[in-house]
């Protein structure tokens, strides 16, 4: 069961535990798991640092001596707490729970804290989980925007500041970040991470993991990170969310498992499963991900926790035969720390252990990470939230406010700009109507999971503008349609803003016509459109990409008046922009840019900031071109790529790695050091890159690589190398690249195993993957 279902039955019923655990008294019958396709280990190097210092091993070591087995056992236990319940109480204090997610109130925290400290024998602190996935306090832009920045130190910036806002308040365990790739924008859950390609989603796995853990595991003020949904989340068929997903060996280790690998190398003291099936194997029962893969061929040292409820949930997969079983295979397939909602299916491990179905030893082994996480974070030594140090982050809050207003500037993404229209001028435009639904929004520009903002911290466009215009031009606004979701989101319970009642028609007719009245009235529109909150996220897929709801019609009618539009995006996925793009001269991609988003906006429109963000995939013209990626293989007739359809191109609206600027920028000079190396060796790559327009602006140079030939077929292009630059006019820089085993080397089908082999490889640099600049180097 996903959190989704549970939100909706906490809206819905009674605060009486929907799920009933069984209790049927059923032998459990462990099963050995194997996947059908699991193939020979690939010989690479094992990825992982060592997470615990010798320290803090020797502590949990001398700890878990002295516990009872039902002290360990409660150690692997999370749940969530809704609302204060005398259940859950009572179970902290009897040592039954190593985990509390979703308490978000510091007071609460404590007061639980103190329950599990002064309640177990041992003093063993509760762990505190929760969502910080873009922000806690202050609110930052969704993911998919920050990886639009391809800004690794700003995204290392905003997730150190998100982590010390969370530990202030006592959260010791963010559930972040989400790294599964992305190759459908159906798919809710896009919004979560960093788009469709590996290498992208793997450097945004680095920054993020370093900013929320810090240096080490146990960094003052930063929390534990999770990287999750272990794995092929992202592939759910049809980008139906939960919906199974069948991916090769191939897929897997070259695409949708490097994120995770490059969490783990950056130390990631915690993984999640996923939910659905892998290769018909649940993700959460699945040893060769769990074992094999991540504690096998990376190393990893830290603990497993199940997403919520999927240990449960292997029974309604048709896996397991009850929650018993569920619970054992789980269990012996690497999962640590079971969460769920309301009854733990890890309930049934102690009667796993009396029958001899699991030894005493296999559970020390699967508590030891999580009390040494515990130590480690300082838990032991610090277990409540101290009020000064709250005091002193809080004062933190308006420089943090200004690195929202930074991280959304940077994360923008300039569509398209036609005749110049962008940046605004204030002699020319000082009429100016700002049209649509996401204009006056104040939760729906924060996008999905968010929680303890203050929604007076958030900037509006319209108050961002207001605010940059002040007497110097008249801005008029207007909604001019509503935006709703056909069926209520499942997590509306807990928005902080409640949806505004359905307009009647004659109320929608008379805000539509007065939205044309305004724009007829204006020097330049600006169209605020987009996606509610609530259409994207977890159990937020859709079947198509139009702009939702009756969008497209006002952006046709004020167009037809013949004014200047810009049209200005808020949303998480690509949308369905083929009209826009030809009828719309400029448009600008804001995401959900978070709480400044507005001041951001302000000062991209009228050119205080230069749009310098990048697309983190490609994007289709339409929804029937899906999946549309730019690392697809080449065929017998690549010339053809871009006429697949009799009826319309086949090629991307936009590809990965796009995005205009201000300025303009030429890439030239590109020299390898050196024509051939052997296998197992580097070449350096360079470019120069310099700023050939008049303002200064910022350009993230991409370098791509294929190998032309070898035991298997290799993606047309895979990016290697990205780095932002900022340029003032005629500036120039020197940027380098680094090719070697790591970017070289590939899991081929043939040999069923990482290949590092000898070919001709391309090369190319340049502003996005459609790149022309190229050179050629042989690997022996
Ligand atoms: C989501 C996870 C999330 C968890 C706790 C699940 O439904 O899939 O990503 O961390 O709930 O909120």
């Amino acid at each position: 069961m996903s959190t989704h279902r549970v939100f909706t039955q906490v809206r819905a019923r009674s605060p009486r535990p929907p799920m009933r655990a069984t209790c049927a008294v059923m032998a459990c019958a462990y099963l050995t798991i194997t996947m059908s396709a699991s193939a020979a280990a690939p010989a690479r190097k094992p990825a992982a640092p060592a997470i615990f210092s010798p320290a803090t091993l020797a502590r949990t070591d001398a700890l878990l001596r002295k516990m009872s087995l039902d002290e360990k056992l409660g150690q692997l236990n999370q749940l969530f707490q809704f609302r204060r319940s005398s259940k859950l109480d009572g179970m902290v204090r009897d040592g039954k729970l190593g985990s509390v997610l979703f308490v978000a109130d510091p007071v609460e925290i404590n007061r639980l804290q103190h329950l599990a400290v002064e309640g177990s024998r041992w003093g063993i602190p509760l762990l505190f989980g929760s969502d910080v996935v873009h922000g806690h306090k202050t609110i930052f832009p969704v993911p998919i925007g920050l990886a639009a920045s391809w800004d690794r130190g700003m995204v290392e910036r905003v997730s150190a500041i998100a982590a010390s806002e969370a530990r202030a308040d006592g959260i010791a365990w963010t559930f972040a970040p989400m790294v599964d790739i992305a190759r459908d924008p159906r798919w809710g859950r896009i919004v979560e991470g960093a788009g469709e390609d590996a290498y992208l989603n793997a450097a945004m796995a680095t920054a993020q993991v370093r900013g929320t853990q810090g240096p080490r595991l146990g960094t003052p003020d930063r929390l534990l990170a999770t990287v999750k949904h272990f794995a092929g989340y992202g592939a759910s068929e049809g980008g139906r969310d939960h919906d199974a997903a069948n991916l090769s060996q191939a897929q897997l280790h070259n695409v949708y498992l490097p994120p995770f690998r490059a969490a783990v190398k950056a130390g990631v003291g915690s993984v999640m499963s996923a939910y659905m099936d892998l290769n018909d194997v649940p993700a959460t029962g699945n040893r060769w991900l769990l074992r094999d893969v991540l504690r096998g061929l990376w190393g990893y040292g830290g603990f497993v926790v199940s997403d919520n409820n999927a240990v449960n949930d292997l029974v309604s997969h048709g896996f397991a035969s009850d929650k018993r079983d569920a619970a054992v295979r789980a269990f012996k397939a690497g999962v640590n720390m079971e969460m769920a909602s309301y009854v733990n299916a890890y309930t049934h491990l102690r009667a796993a252990v009396d029958k001899g179905a699991i030894s005493v030893p296999e559970i020390d082994a699967a508590v030891r990470p999580i009390l040494a996480t515990k130590i480690q974070l300082g838990l032991f030594d610090h277990p409540y939230s101290d009020p000064a140090k709250a005091r002193e982050i809080a004062a933190q809050a308006p420089a943090h406010q200004e690195e929202a207003r930074i991280a959304a500037e940077r994360s923008a993404v300039l569509l398209r700009n036609e005749g110049a229209l962008l940046p605004l001028d204030r002699s020319i435009h000082r009429r100016i109507a700002l049209i649509g639904p996401m204009a006056h929004a104040r939760q729906d520009i924060l996008g999905p999971w968010v929680f303890a903002h203050d929604p007076k911290d958030t900037v509006t466009v319209a108050e961002g503008l207001r605010a940059k215009l002040g007497d110097s031009a008249a801005l008029a606004v207007a909604a001019g349609v509503q935006l709703k979701r056909d069926a209520p989101s499942p997590f509306e319970s807990i928005f902080k803003e409640k949806d505004a009642p359905t307009w009647d028609a004659a109320r929608a007719a008379g805000e539509f016509d007065h939205a044309l009245a305004l724009a007829n009235n204006a020097d330049v529109v600006i169209l605020a459109l987009g996606e509610k909150q609530d259409m994207i996220g977890e159990s937020a897929s859709r079947s198509t990409l139009a702009l939702p709801g009756e969008q497209q019609r006002l952006m046709e009618r004020v167009v037809a008046l013949g004014k200047p539009v810009v049209l200005l995006l808020m949303n998480g996925r690509p949308l369905d922009l083929a009209w826009a793009n030809t009828h719309v001269p400029a448009i600008l991609e804001l995401w959900y840019p978070g709480a400044q988003g507005g001041a951001a906006a302000a000062n991209l429109l009228f050119g205080d900031a230069s749009p310098g963000g990048k697309l983190p995939f490609t994007w289709p013209r339409n929804v029937g071109q899906i999946p549309l990626y730019y690392g697809h293989n080449l065929t017998q007739d690549p010339s053809e790529q871009d006429r697949r359809y009799w009826n319309e191109p086949s090629s991307p609206l936009f590809p990965f790695g796009y995005g205009l600027s201000y300025s303009t920028f030429a890439v030239t000079d590109l020299r390898l050091s050196k024509p051939t190396l052997l296998a197992g060796e580097s070449l350096a790559a360079s470019v120069v890159v310099e700023n050939t327009g008049a303002v200064t602006a910022d350009q993230v140079v991409q370098l791509y690589i294929h190998q032309r030939h070898g035991s298997a077929s290799r993606p047309a292009r895979e990016l290697k190398g990205f780095e932002r630059v900022t340029l003032r006019p005629a500036e120039r820089k020197t940027v380098r690249f680094t090719l070697g085993p790591e970017e070289l080397s590939y899991w081929s089908s043939a040999t069923h195993s990482q290949v590092n082999e000898a070919s001709t490889f391309d090369v190319w640099v340049g502003t996005d993957a459609q790149a022309a600049l190229s050179a050629t180097f042989q690997q022996q």
